[in-house]
């Protein structure tokens, strides 16, 4: 079988069909893999129907895997595997809720957030439940040459939850609280591999801006993250069963969306690969 690469934006993603994921990866695939992941950013591979054991064993081809920070999210038997399911959060005012609204990157909190995060599609709603991205390294380029030269060098303090978040997280007790990090990170990161700038937003969980006033920090934080979140760098995945997704969260942010029919179940595998410590971006 020949491993056929379909773009899926003019920027980023690709479909890759011509291959089956439950059939031993070798190395020469596995290399592929990585590359395509390294030029796309975001992978999509349709019809695979991995379990947990094929899943985990797909996720260490990108590198060792990250530990899921939330262990009532995570399987039993699979401690690498997590998942998203329509019942994680409780309805707010009768309404739906799920993890991973509004974009983001994930765990930008950690010191080494992880490089990449993948999911299996095991149930899906009729219609709503898609995965949006949007590429932070074209949304970067296309900044003005005067904001570019501001933000590059900036950072920002990344918590658990920010006093300003958009969207609900999991609650913890007091004792898993204490063992979530904070961590500053730069505004602009430069990618590991291909050292392209991105810029680095999580509005959940970035608390201002080292040595900036609140309000301004805020607004330039709201700002950059509307310019980020426009459409044209927007690849919107709307999932059908067996779908696997992986995407590097250095290049893109990506959001879940609570706009489907709760009776209707959703529920995804989750892992997240290692990453290291993000670099700045030289301005
Ligand atoms: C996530 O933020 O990892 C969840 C994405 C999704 O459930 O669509």
């Amino acid at each position: 079988m020949a491993m056929i690469v379909h773009p899926l934006h003019t920027q980023f993603g690709a479909q890759i069909t011509g291959v089956d994921l439950k059939q031993v990866i070798d190395d020469t695939l596995a290399s592929s893999l990585r590359q395509c992941l390294a030029d796309h950013a975001v992978l999509v591979f349709p019809g695979q129907s991995l379990n947990p054991a094929q899943f985990q064993t797909f996720g260490e081809v990108f590198g060792e895997l990250m530990p899921q920070q939330f262990k009532n999210y995570t399987l039993e038997d699979f401690p690498f595997i997590g998942f998203n399911s329509t019942n994680d959060l409780p309805r707010k005012n009768g309404k739906l809720q799920v993890r991973g609204e509004n974009y983001h990157t994930d765990h930008s909190n950690e010191l080494c957030p992880p490089r990449a995060t993948a999911l299996v599609a095991v149930q899906i709603p009729s219609v709503g439940g898609d995965t949006q991205f949007v590429d932070v390294r074209q949304a970067y380029d296309d900044l003005p040459p005067k904001l570019q030269q501001q933000v590059n060098g900036l950072r920002s303090l990344h918590v658990l939850q920010s006093s300003r978040s958009p969207r609900s997280f999991t609650k913890l007790s007091d004792e898993e609280r204490a063992k979530i990090p904070s961590n500053l990170q730069p505004l602009v990161i430069a990618h590991p591999i291909s050292g392209r700038s991105a810029l680095y937003l999580n509005t959940g969980r970035m608390e201002g801006i080292q040595g900036m006033p609140e309000q301004e920090a805020y607004d330039l934080i709201n700002s950059l993250y509307e310019h980020a979140t426009q459409s044209k760098y927007e690849y919107r995945h709307r999932w059908q069963v067996g779908d696997v997704a992986i995407w590097d969260n250095r290049s893109v942010m990506h959001q879940a969306n609570a706009d489907y029919d709760p009776e209707q179940y959703r529920y995804l595998y989750r892992l997240m690969v290692s990453g290291d410590a993000l670099r700045a971006a030289q301005s």
